[in-house]
């Protein structure tokens, strides 16, 4: 996956070279794995770049960072603003926005003491993450031998760095055994959700995914699909999904703000349905495409535009 430098990354406040956007070797984070972060896309639109869901994912930052007794220094709308700012001062159409805020330098033991809290936001392009190709026909995927994390051990309603550990040896065995993605369960052996997408199953007409204390993150995508579908009047019920529901659902599909909405065709090598996208899938995808690409009203005003004068972007 290509990873192109921009100009500027946001660090505590001031824009810095992205060169310049450097730790030491001993911070906290690198041993500890303190740092909580998010994932946004800023989409091309007709009316130049808009961040998807801003405010919403700057709350979730603030909210993973308050479950490890970190306060981040910026309110939400300080940092919907820097995202705006940093979209513009890189002259972005349209990127993926990585804010991370992390424990630095300054204690060498597990006890954070006095390691400095550290705020960066960095941006750059991303294509689609699960392939153009998956987006239209679907991806094969499996279920991985890892599962997630036991809701008492490592917090999922925090967006962790460490939670991507597993989620690595999710991802990292899906690929070793040529599947696009794996499907982690919690630790009763429920369906939880991919290594970074929520999941959906369609069956017989309604569409389910699984409750987040199945150990699944909060997804920002997964509201939108939820919204999305009581908006076109399909019914979504949040449900525990045993895994075998997977190979006899009429559709699965996956989302995430890097996979948006992509069509799982196998499981395990079992076809899913007809073995392609599923009617339910390809509406949902068309409305939050259409959103997405501002060729369809926001009515939920989930856009917020880089070009906007300040108090005049929607949210
Ligand atoms: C583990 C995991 N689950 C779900 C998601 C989807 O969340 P969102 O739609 O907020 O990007 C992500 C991506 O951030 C993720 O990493």
């Amino acid at each position: 996956m290509s990873f192109p430098k921009t100009d500027k990354i946001w660090h505590n406040g001031k824009f810095i070279d992205w060169d310049d956007a450097k730790i030491h070797v001993l911070a906290h984070v690198v041993s500890y794995g303190s740092a909580l972060f998010e994932g946004i896309r800023c989409y091309k639109t007709t009316q130049g770049p808009a961040i998807f869901r801003n405010r919403e994912h700057m709350q979730r930052f603030r909210n993973s960072a308050h479950i490890y007794r970190i306060e981040v220094p910026f309110t939400v709308e300080d940092l919907w603003e820097a995202n705006l700012e940093l979209v513009r001062i890189n002259k972005m159409q349209s990127c993926y926005i990585r804010p991370i805020v992390l424990r630095g330098y300054g204690s060498g033991g597990v006890d954070p003491g006095g390691a400095p809290i550290e705020t960066y936001i960095a941006c750059w392009e991303w294509g689609r993450y699960l392939g153009d190709e998956g987006l239209k026909n679907g991806v094969d995927v499996c279920v991985s031998s890892w599962h997630r994390s036991a809701p008492n051990t490592l917090p999922q309603m925090a967006k962790a760095a460490a939670n991507y550990m597993n989620s690595q040896l999710i991802r990292m065995e899906a690929t070793t055994n040529g599947y696009i993605e794996g499907i982690a369960l919690d630790t009763n052996g429920y369906v939880s959700e991919g290594s970074g997408e929520n999941i959906f199953v369609v069956m017989d007409g309604t569409v389910l995914t699984p409750p987040i204390a199945n150990s699944a993150l909060p997804g920002i995508t997964r509201n939108a699909v939820i919204t999305i579908c009581r908006d076109l009047d399909i019914p979504v019920v949040e449900q525990v999904i045993p895994r075998e529901m997977l190979y006899i659902a009429n559709e699965v599909f996956f989302c995430g703000t890097a996979a948006e909405v992509t069509p799982i065709r196998s499981v395990d090598r079992i076809k899913v349905g007809n073995g392609s996208r599923g009617p339910i899938t390809k509406r949902i995808q068309e409305e939050f495409f259409g959103i997405t690409s501002g060729s369809k009203p926001d009515r939920h005003t989930w856009l917020s535009y880089a070009n906007a004068p300040t108090g005049v972007a929607v949210r």
